[in-house]
């Protein structure tokens, strides 16, 4: 909700320009002496090592701080935690249960602070997204996404990134597991600028139709592992992302997940390890995405174009 269509189209732009010349390490000064504190109340693979790797890439350093840890383990608010980070770092990378927690960061901290996924939403992850889907399909606009299972953190996000980049998104969830008002009503907001349409409704069958890309994500999330049998019995099988379903979209629709993905559960072997299948792809635009992200929270613009054309 920080960033608007032009400022995410830049992003992409240069994620697009750094994955091309990652091996050729031109830009491993970009964010030299920078250094990037993270928080991590929850596990983490990807946006653990994604974040670690782009800071080294670029000549910064990244200290990962789990929970146990810090201070805030032991009863430090999160603001003084923020107001002291501030005084050693230049951004700060929080995963967080609680959304409010990464909110009340960010307004304490003098520094940049980037949402790693609170129960809320998970918005470096749907940069990666839009550049794995921008590479598969060389557009944005006017594609159409399906989302099928929970109306989780990630959907949330979907919802808000869709209507941004004008993708239509149709979402099937069922009715107790639907998106978050808040970003419903945004996204909703947003659209109307953008054309994109917006579409919630608890028919996988009807949200996929037409879809050039068909996503789901694990039906229980970090923090929901006690409504773990509830949830299965609500989302599995009507839910499952399979061969069936996926066929039921476009001829030529993508794949995406996340991950860690539940295999057997809102997605089958065929899909996620078959031909439609951009999930190591999208893992790894984590990386190209975040370091584009950290690039534009971090340097001015001038800063970054000098980079670019000396390469
Ligand atoms: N997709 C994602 O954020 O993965 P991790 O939980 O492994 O960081
Ligand atoms: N919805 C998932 C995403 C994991 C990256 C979760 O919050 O656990």
């Amino acid at each position: 909700m920080e960033l608007n269509s032009e400022e995410i189209d830049k992003i992409l732009d240069l994620a697009t320009v750094l994955k091309k010349e990652a091996k050729q390490r031109i830009f491993r000064k970009l964010l030299m002496d920078k250094v990037l504190a993270m928080i991590f109340q929850k596990p983490s693979t990807r946006t653990r090592v994604s974040f670690e790797v782009a800071m080294l890439q670029l000549g910064g350093h990244a200290v990962n701080l789990s929970i146990s840890e810090l201070q805030l383990g032991r009863g430090e608010t999160i603001e003084d935690t923020g107001r002291t980070l501030s005084r050693y770092v230049d951004a700060i990378m929080a995963r967080v249960y609680n959304h409010e927690d990464v909110v009340k960061l960010a307004k304490a901290s003098s520094v940049p602070v980037i949402n790693g996924l609170s129960e809320h939403y998970h918005p470096a992850q749907i940069l990666a997204d839009l550049q794995t889907l921008l590479e598969a399909k060389g557009k944005l606009k006017g594609l159409k996404v399906a989302w099928v299972g929970d109306g989780n953190n990630v959907c949330n996000t979907w919802l808000i990134g869709a209507a941004l980049m004008g993708i239509d998104i149709s979402i099937a969830t069922p009715e107790e597991y639907r998106p978050l008002k808040e970003a419903v009503d945004n996204a909703q907001k947003i659209a109307k600028d953008t054309g994109a349409i917006i579409e919630i409704i608890d028919d996988p069958v009807m949200a996929v139709k037409d879809a050039d890309c068909v996503m789901t994500d694990s039906v229980v999330s970090m923090g929901f592992e006690q409504e773990r049998d509830k949830r299965l019995k609500v989302f599995i099988p009507k839910y499952q992302v399979n061969g069936k379903l996926i066929n039921r979209a476009k001829s030529d629709a993508v794949f995406m997940h996340c991950l860690p993905a539940k295999r057997g559960e809102e997605v089958t072997d065929d899909v996620i390890d078959g031909p439609k299948s951009l999930v190591w792809d999208e893992a790894e635009n984590r990386l190209h995405s975040q370091k584009a992200l950290l690039c534009y929270l971090l340097l001015d613009e001038n800063e970054i174009f000098r980079n670019l054309s000396h390469s």
